[in-house]
């Protein structure tokens, strides 16, 4: 297997370099350094021979006079740049994900679905050569694209990384051991339907950590893992990253941002046999428990309501003479 070479990433420009280009107005280009290619734009064009050799972080003036900044992009700008088929997670929750999912040096991490990769790099760097990360797609087309964009990502195919074309639930078991999987990250439409194979696969005090878009996900992934019973309370969150805008005095916020990318959701693997622990609070209804919309109340959606004496005492104070229920 070949081993990453850290010495692509640094050192003057050679051929198969990605090189991201920023012109006067911001605007980026991600080329691919090839011998004898041009790099054009409707004003002028810039020899890729002129860049080979280069520094990274050098200008390159193009025929007709506009500079650019030349420098090897970030897994953070390759991953917005590069070949997509899924939607990718965005680099601020692959930081979380790492981070909060505990993604360590030499863990055996197991990932669903790859998408276009974007995420399965960051855990790759995470686990390094001494890790593992076992990634399922259920779409072979998703697969091959993101096997490719890891392979121009790292220079090579990665030695710690196996992707297994078929669905988590069916392939898993027979993928790895039971009971040796360090940590589970999930970026799928239903990840509940997972949980059995997951709990499966996790080593005691392992850890699960789901990525999903809506509110809706969120909560089914929470009742799904507390009715298994062979996990800690799920927690919750999501992150916002504000830009700012840097230009003399006018340091400020900026004024787009992307408001809304994903919530996470994880939990640890209890030993088998164990149950949770009793929660002090006492837990709303559920899913479960409930049928139609209007069978829903305050409670269940854990709004605590006012005493009639405080209501009756609020209507006196603004005059309105207090009317009992
Ligand atoms: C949003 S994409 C993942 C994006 C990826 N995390 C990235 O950063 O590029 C979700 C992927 O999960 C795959 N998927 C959904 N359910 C799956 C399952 N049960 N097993 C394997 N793959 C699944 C879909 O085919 C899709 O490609």
């Amino acid at each position: 297997m070949t081993a990453i070479d850290p010495n692509l990433r640094r050192g003057p420009f050679r051929v198969s370099d990605r090189v991201q280009l920023t012109d006067p107005k911001g605007r980026m280009h991600t080329i691919t350094l090839e011998a004898g290619k041009e790099f054009h734009t409707h004003r002028g064009f810039i020899r890729h021979d002129d860049l080979l050799g280069a520094p990274d972080g050098s200008t390159i003036t193009n025929t007709v006079g506009v500079e650019y900044l030349a420098i090897r992009p970030l897994l953070a700008d390759y991953v917005m740049s590069m070949p997509r088929g899924a939607a990718v997670v965005y680099p601020k929750d692959a930081g979380q994900i790492v981070q909060m999912g505990d993604i360590f040096p030499g863990a055996i991490v197991v990932e669903a679905g790859v998408g276009s990769g974007a995420l399965s790099m960051s855990l790759l760097r995470a686990v390094g050569e001494a890790g593992r990360v076992h990634s399922f797609e259920r779409r072979e087309d998703f697969a091959g694209i993101a096997r490719a964009n890891a392979r121009a990502f790292f220079g090579a195919d990665h030695p710690s990384w196996t992707v297994t074309v078929g669905d988590l639930v069916e392939a898993l078991p027979g993928a790895v051991e039971a009971g040796t999987v360090d940590r589970v990250v999930l970026d799928m439409l239903a990840p509940w339907e997972c949980l059995e194979v997951v709990a499966d696969a996790l080593i005691p005090g392992g850890l699960v950590i789901a990525y999903v878009a809506t509110a809706t996900q969120l909560s089914r992934v929470a009742e799904a893992l507390r009715d298994h019973g062979g996990f800690t309370e799920p927690h919750a969150w999501e992150s916002m990253v504000r830009d700012w805008h840097l230009e003399g005095l006018a340091v400020r916020p900026a004024h787009r941002m992307h408001g809304h990318t994903g919530f996470l959701i994880t939990s640890r693997r209890l030993a088998p046999g164990v149950t949770p622990p009793l929660r002090k609070r006492r837990p709303g209804r559920g899913y479960a428990d409930v049928g139609t919309e209007e069978e829903w109340s305050a409670e269940d959606l854990g709004e605590r309501l006012p005493s009639d004496k405080r209501v009756r005492r609020t209507a006196r104070s603004i005059g309105e003479p207090p009317r009992l229920p």
